[in-house]
């Protein structure tokens, strides 16, 4: 395939309420971000993705814009931004925007008029419809739960939010919209960032009509995604966004696309055809709930043959047409290392064996902050202790509506909570993790003593020094990078393995994703001496899998030959 700098690249994502304070208001901010750019550089990154950082009441902590032009006043200011943007650009590293377009805040100027009456200009920017027989327009679920409409008094209608009732859904059918966005896009690469992380961006287009979604018979909302994921117009939207915008600057895309399959994602980043570079599927991502809908709280146990053929079809099905993105967290899901590792007995091992496939398989790799580190969940006793929207609407639709008790209730927000995510960056063993020196706006994970950034850099054998390791390897060795993946079958259920092949380089990854030792048929080795041991994630490995023949609870290794032209 093309070679390009964003497939050689690694990507590193920062949620910056929770990144590092430097005014001891308890909130992450820009100088924060700026004093930190020298670690995120060591580690090996080339493009940072940040989160939101507009003006915003922070209904969704940011993802609620009320004015796409301005910094939130908690992180600072549009000079610190440009500061920012210098220091990252003088550092070699490129800097994309969280670009949230299927909503605005209901406080955004645009809302405010939209909602001041009928005949407003306005009006038509968002979705506006009379209630039907006393109730809401049709049957949608809001995505952070409750019905998808709210109704306003003031011009006796409802309106669309498919998340928070303070994101009211731009209507992308109204070409003023569709042009105002890209105004301000052309107005965000005209300042010189490289690019967008485009918010819920295959949420755009929604069934004409808005009709009810099909019933499932008990609850009286239903996940309608049918009607609004992959609309009727998304792709045709993307192209004007593509000719109006995008293909006029050099940028870097990365679409945010749940209910995203291998079937309906290869239109989206095809590589001749399509309008993004890459997406994030969330395909890996449900396997611990019972459905795929997002904030769906029904535990499952993570099957690791299912995330390997996740895994395997995504790499099979996009080869040689597009590109994918990994990732294992962000800040709306439970810590990798507590969801798919064991971030108790072997949180060191497993922190270090995702980086291994985030780093090997083919695609680019997102490393959510901390997860460098080996962040893990954390289970605060009450739900007054979490801040998260969606955490606290589900709370209390399990406790208000289901009459669940909040004892039954915690262990799912510990589980499940998108504050796992987003508890403070944990840099040293100081108070508040040296995040803040004043009061942290969410609690830091109270594991920061033994789980920080400055322990990391001081131990040869942390999960810190790995990925900086990973980085390098990657640098060096294309294979990583453009190599062809081949599944390697007749293993463990809970080894995922594979290879990558690039001309006489080829490299053989092995994963032992369980709390046990497993033992491996012995061809596996064939043509692999000590020699070739690239990478394991056990400080002892003179012996190596090649005499054991087994992988030890949560081991991984990478091995490289060349082999005979
Ligand atoms: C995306 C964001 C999430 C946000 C939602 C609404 O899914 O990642 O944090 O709540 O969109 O903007």
């Amino acid at each position: 395939m093309k070679k390009t700098w964003w497939k050689e690249a690694v990507a590193y994502q920062i949620y910056p309420r929770s990144f590092c304070d430097s005014d001891g208001d308890g909130i992450g901010d820009l100088q924060g971000i700026i004093s930190k750019l020298d670690y995120i550089q060591n580690l090996g990154v080339d493009v940072i993705w940040l989160s939101p950082i507009y003006k915003s009441p922070n209904d969704d902590n940011g993802y609620d814009v009320s004015d796409y032009q301005a910094i939130m006043d908690e992180f600072g200011t549009m000079a610190d931004f440009d500061q920012l943007l210098d220091q990252v650009h003088d550092r070699g590293m490129k800097l994309i925007m969280d670009l949230i377009v299927n909503h605005t805040s209901d406080e955004h100027p645009w809302f405010l008029q939209s909602r001041s009456s009928k005949n407003n200009p306005y009006r038509d920017w968002y979705y506006w419809r009379p209630g039907k027989s006393g109730r809401e327009p049709n049957n949608w679920e809001s995505i952070f739960r409750g019905s998808a409409w709210q109704y306003d008094a003031k011009t006796d209608e409802y309106y669309l939010h498919l998340f928070s009732k303070k994101q009211p859904d731009l209507n992308w059918e109204n070409p003023d919209v569709r042009n105002a966005i890209y105004e301000m896009m052309r107005w965000w690469l005209d300042k010189g960032v490289d690019g967008f992380r485009l918010d819920a961006i295959n949420f755009l287009s929604k069934t004409p009509g808005l009709p009810d979604a099909r019933s499932n018979g008990h609850a009286p909302y239903v996940c309608a995604s049918e009607h609004y994921a992959f609309g009727p117009r998304l792709f045709e939207f993307l192209k004007e966004m593509q000719d109006k915008v995008l293909r006029h600057y050099d940028t870097f895309t990365v679409g945010e696309a749940a209910f995203a399959t291998t079937q309906n994602a290869l239109d989206l980043v095809n590589e001749g055809t399509g309008y993004l570079n890459l997406i994030f599927h969330f395909e890996h991502v449900h396997l611990d709930t019972e459905s795929s809908e997002r904030i769906t709280w029904i535990p499952r146990r993570l099957e690791i043959p299912e995330l390997k053929q996740v895994l395997t079809t995504w790499q099979h099905n996009l080869e040689g047409v597009a590109w994918n993105a990994q990732f294992f967290g962000n800040h709306d899901l439970p810590r990798a290392v507590s969801k798919y590792g064991n971030d108790k007995d072997y949180r060191v091992e497993s922190a270090k064996l995702l980086g291994t496939v985030l780093y090997t398989i083919g695609g680019t790799p997102f490393i959510y902050q901390g997860d460098e580190i080996g962040m893990t969940n954390v289970a605060f006793p009450t739900i007054n202790d979490y801040r998260d929207i969606a955490t606290l609407n589900a709370f209390d639709e399990y406790v208000a509506v289901e009459g669940k008790s909040p004892t039954e209730v915690m262990p799912l927000v510990h589980q499940y909570s998108r504050d796992n995510a987003r508890t403070p960056m944990q840099w040293d063993d100081s108070p508040n993790a040296g995040f803040t020196i004043g009061e942290p706006w969410l609690k830091v994970n109270p594991n920061y003593k033994d789980v920080n950034v400055a322990s990391d850099q001081l131990r040869q054998d942390s999960v810190l020094n790995f990925y900086k390791e990973l980085a390098k390897v990657r640098k060096s060795n294309p294979v990583l990078v453009y190599g062809r993946f081949e599944e390697v079958g007749d293993v463990p259920d809970d080894v995922i393995a594979y290879k990558r092949i690039l001309g006489n380089s080829e490299l053989l990854v092995l994963a032992n994703f369980s709390d046990y030792t497993v033992a491996l048929r012995p061809d596996l080795f064939n043509g692999y001496t000590m020699e070739a041991l690239l990478l394991s994630n056990y400080l002892d490995n003179s012996q190596g899998q090649l005499d054991r023949q087994t992988l030890r609870p949560y081991e991984g290794c990478v091995y490289l030959k060349e082999t005979a032209a």
